[in-house]
């Protein structure tokens, strides 16, 4: 049994390369794709990649629609650390995307929890996603399902963990910035996506990644349950497969 496919690649301009070409593959074969995207420095160069090739016109995202993870509460849009304007600046303003068919959670509303079913029933209403794109934090969460008791299903509002704080205020003046809380998809509303293409680069992720693929599936490291999901694709650098076993589940492909 071979569900999960792993590319290994040598740094993170053959990741982002990668990723982009897997994207771009999707959004080739089905020109109305529903992308979930990510944020962080992971998924950077393959947005820069695809812009690229949209600019060349070898990808067309006219009729594409994106929803993404996650955002953090309390940040306006235009505020330079909120995901709404790392999305625009690193990608939607790059490629011929509709705005209109873009959404990202809204975590600066006072009606958190109406923003919440709001956004579960957009994925709904537009009948779920086809790929989404993941990172991974160091702790093993996924957008910002943190580790815990249980998976939760839905979008929820999330109080961040002391590490994701201090490996986020990288992005932020100082640590006290960072916001506390965040409105995030759930579980169940990742890995309902079709497809999933989770990347991973350095060090840093190499403990996080081998614990979420060959250790137990539990909400402690909450990727550890795409072990379980019918399409998963792992695009990472030698650094974050540092260890990494040998497993008569994965195939590897090296590049
Ligand atoms: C944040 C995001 C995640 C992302 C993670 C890792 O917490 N909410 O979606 O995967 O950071 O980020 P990076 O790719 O910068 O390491």
């Amino acid at each position: 049994m071979k569900n999960i496919r792993i590319y290994k690649e040598k740094d993170y301009e053959s990741v982002s390369r990668r990723a982009a070409t897997l994207i771009s593959a999707q959004v080739i074969s089905k020109p109305d794709s529903i992308l979930g995207l990510a944020t962080g420095s992971s998924p950077i160069g393959a947005y820069h990649q695809l812009a690229a090739w949209c600019q060349k016109g070898d990808v067309d995202f006219s009729l594409i629609t994106s929803v993404n993870l996650d955002e953090y509460v309390g940040l306006a849009p235009d505020n330079s650390a909120s995901y709404h304007y790392f999305m625009k600046k690193n990608f939607y303003s790059n490629i011929n995307i509709n705005m209109q068919n873009t959404h990202l959670p809204d975590g600066y509303t006072s009606e958190l929890q109406d923003a919440c079913k709001h956004y579960d029933s957009l994925i709904q209403k537009l009948g779920g996603i086809d790929l989404q794109l993941l990172g991974i934090g160091n702790n093993g969460h996924i957008g910002f399902n943190e580790p815990g008791d249980n998976f939760i299903l839905g979008t929820h509002i999330v109080n961040l963990t002391e590490s994701t704080i201090k490996a986020n205020s990288r992005l932020f003046d100082k640590e006290e910035d960072v916001p506390r809380q965040a409105i995030t998809m759930g579980i169940g509303n990742i890995f309902q996506a079709e497809k999933i293409v989770l990347i991973a680069c350095g060090h840093g992720k190499a403990d996080a990644l081998c614990r979420a693929l060959t250790g137990p599936v539990t909400p402690e490291v909450p990727a550890s349950i795409l072990q379980l999901h019918k399409n998963l694709t792992i695009v990472a650098d030698e650094e974050a497969l540092y260890g990494f076993p040998e497993d008569s589940r994965f195939s590897l492909w090296i590049y």
